[in-house]
């Protein structure tokens, strides 16, 4: 698997790190971004989604497949004339990021991205400094929806009187069992006016414990552990938002953009779109 991964054979992180980012621990958006086949990532990092990929070797199609997800999902909203953005557990940025793809069809797209990791923070903004008018960074915990929804960055750039986008994607499956995933999406959903959308994709089992649970071991010793949720569990995160067609789905069902890959139930993340009606 790791030949596969071209570009992933070292990091480019800066050479001065902030003290709060741990290179002990594997974190989330380091793991994705080396099965993205990005540079970011430690060795306690690439150990650890190694061992995902070996309990499943779909894992990092998944990856794929939920990046592309996302963007197939942000250029529907920009199509539908959302121009404002709240996108939580928003990952390293890479090329197809939300403000990218927002911006292709709407110029004045304004996004604000979320992690709780920090090295996702110093990455983002670096990247988009200059840009005050359009993008925020926010270091903050989805788990605590109100330090996002009233933090002053967030205020100051995305108008809650108006349409938002909330992006949840691969995100959601960091929220363990007994922190209340439905009663977070609610928080976010019940802000929202009218014309508002959700976007969430989220792991599920495959109808395979033993070879998820083998995968996920990947996440054992991370910051946050995958919890993966039923379809109706993943369904009820919408509340009473209208899903798009074609609903929640297995992501390369969700509006591809050309033939569907004959493989697709190998990858184990539903995904949709509601909006508030
Ligand atoms: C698998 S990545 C997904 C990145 C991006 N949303 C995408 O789909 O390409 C999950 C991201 O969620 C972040 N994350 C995990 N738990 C979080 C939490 N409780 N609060 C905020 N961000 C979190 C991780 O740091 C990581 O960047």
């Amino acid at each position: 698997m790791t030949e596969e991964l071209g570009p992933s054979t070292g990091p480019l992180l800066p050479d001065w790190l902030p003290p709060e980012i741990d290179q002990t621990k594997a974190h989330p958006a380091r793991m994705y971004d080396y099965m993205l086949g990005g540079k970011n990532h430690f060795e306690v990092d690439r150990e650890a989604a190694e061992v995902a990929m070996r309990g499943n070797p779909a894992a990092r199609a998944m990856v794929l497949e939920n990046r592309a997800f996302l963007g197939r999902t942000v250029r529907h909203l920009a199509e539908a004339g959302i121009t404002q953005y709240l996108d939580i557990g928003t990952g390293l940025p890479g090329a197809g990021n939300t403000g990218e793809v927002a911006r292709a069809i709407q110029p004045e797209a304004r996004v604000a991205y979320v992690d709780y990791d920090p090295i996702v923070a110093v990455h983002s903004r670096a990247l988009l400094a200059g840009d005050e008018q359009h993008t925020t960074v926010v270091l903050a915990d989805v788990r605590e929806p109100k330090s996002i929804l009233e933090h002053p960055q967030v205020r100051e750039l995305l108008d809650f009187e108006q349409p938002v986008a909330v992006l949840m994607v691969a995100l959601l499956h960091f929220v363990a069992e007994d922190e209340d995933a439905a009663g977070i999406a609610a928080a976010f959903r019940d802000v929202l006016v009218p014309g508002s959308a959700l976007v969430i994709s989220h792991g599920t089992d495959g109808g395979q414990p033993e070879v998820s649970a083998a995968a996920r071991k990947g996440w054992d010793n991370a910051k946050s552990r995958i919890t993966v949720r039923e379809h109706e569990e993943i369904a009820a995160l919408f509340g009473d938002f209208e899903l798009v067609e074609p609903g929640l789905v297995q992501l390369p069902l969700w509006r591809p953009d050309g033939a569907v890959r004959e493989d697709w139930e190998t990858i184990w993340l539903d995904g949709g779109v509601g909006f508030k009606r």
